[in-house]
């Protein structure tokens, strides 16, 4: 069994905020891991310590896109990558197949993190960050993000990905 993640004692400090104290973490590769905990808990900090403190995969938004649509964009990000997938199979993945040809700025918020999603995942990679990737996203926007984990680790790909637990 491979690690695709193999973290040791993280520990992370603000000041006189711990954040996080002593963490150990592997995660094979092919698995989906949820870290799951209220607001504060230290979810963001935890995944951006395990990005390298990068820029995440998934944008905060498509804003600077606006007037292009899911179709161009995804493969516009695509041809940044050696390897990508199939622009329209993965604008179909994210749901996103009967808005393919739309313009960003007329997609719905929820739409709008779809995209996001698929530029987080054309590129091929390995593993992937996703953190609160369903907050704001309608049941079925929720369960079509449940459903890109599933196709991703079907890949043999690894998922972790972070979920505000309600207090
Ligand atoms: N840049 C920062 N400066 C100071 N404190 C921070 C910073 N980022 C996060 N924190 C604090 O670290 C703790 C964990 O935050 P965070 O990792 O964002 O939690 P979560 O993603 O689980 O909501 C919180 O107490 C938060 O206030
Ligand atoms: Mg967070």
């Amino acid at each position: 069994m491979t690690a695709a993640i193999t973290a040791t004692g993280i520990t992370k400090r603000y000041g006189p905020v711990e954040a996080l104290r002593g963490v150990d973490l592997e995660v094979a590769q092919g698995e989906v891991l949820a870290l799951l905990g209220p607001n504060g808990a230290g979810k963001t900090t935890f995944a951006e310590i395990l990005e390298g403190f990068r820029q995440p995969i998934v944008l905060q938004s498509a804003g600077f896109f606006e007037a292009l649509t899911p179709r161009e964009i995804t493969a516009h990000f695509a041809s940044f990558y050696p390897t990508p997938l199939d622009v329209d199979s993965v604008v179909e993945m994210v749901g996103l197949k009967e808005k393919r040809d739309a313009r960003c700025k007329n997609l719905s918020g929820g739409q709008k993190r779809r995209v996001d999603l698929a530029l987080g995942i054309v590129g091929n990679p390995e593993l992937i960050f996703l953190d609160e990737p369903t907050t704001g996203l309608d049941p079925q926007g929720r369960r079509q993000i449940w459903e890109v984990v599933r196709n991703f680790t079907a890949l043999g790909k690894t998922v972790l990905l972070t979920t505000l637990l309600p207090g």
